[in-house]
């Protein structure tokens, strides 16, 4: 039987404005969280339990989240796999034109891909472009030797399937 996973939740991009406050408030409800990030200052910032940017209301819930140990964050990809749900909520990068970066979820998702495991669920939360939700339950059908049981849904109500 695969190991029990010590945290509930990680969130990819979870120092951002709204992966932040997710998880700030998801460990205030008493879920063991995670954040992974690319920004060393941010993170830096939320392990010093003080927000990288104005939220207001949340800083005493980020401070008693940090205290207790419910909440921390990290620059190491690997942390996905110890969450039983994976919430993805970086930002969509645009180019010249103001088009979203349909590369941007599955170059995330690349960085990660060797920590997912077996039994996870996997959520889409950034606004993605149309067609990146099915590529990324395609891709990870793809890992299957660590993660066959994998899903990807979204969550965001403006992407496509
Ligand atoms: N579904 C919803 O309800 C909803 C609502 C609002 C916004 N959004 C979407 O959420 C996404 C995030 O928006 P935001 O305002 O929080 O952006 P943001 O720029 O404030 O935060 C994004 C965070 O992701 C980090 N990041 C970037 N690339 C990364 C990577 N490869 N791995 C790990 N971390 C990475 C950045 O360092 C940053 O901290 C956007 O796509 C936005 O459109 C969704």
């Amino acid at each position: 039987m695969a190991a029990p996973f010590p945290l509930d939740v990680v969130v990819v991009g979870g120092c951002g404005h709204v992966g932040l406050p997710l998880a700030i408030a998801l460990a205030d409800r008493g879920a063991r969280v995670a954040v992974f990030d690319v920004s060393e200052p941010a993170v830096k910032l939320v392990n010093d339990a003080v927000l990288p940017f104005d939220e207001p209301g949340a800083l005493p819930l980020l401070q008693r989240a940090v205290a207790s140990g419910a909440l921390r964050a990290t620059t190491d990809p690997a942390v996905v796999g110890d969450a039983e749900t994976v919430v993805v909520v970086i930002g969509t990068p645009v180019d010249e034109h103001l088009n979203p970066d349909p590369r941007a979820i599955p170059r995330a998702l690349g960085i990660c891909a060797e920590y997912f495991r077996d039994g996870q669920q996997l959520v889409l939360r950034s606004t993605v472009y149309p067609g990146v939700t099915r590529r990324s339950s395609g891709w990870s059908r793809g890992w299957a030797s660590t993660w066959t049981s994998a899903s990807a849904r979204s969550a965001s109500p403006r992407a496509g399937p």
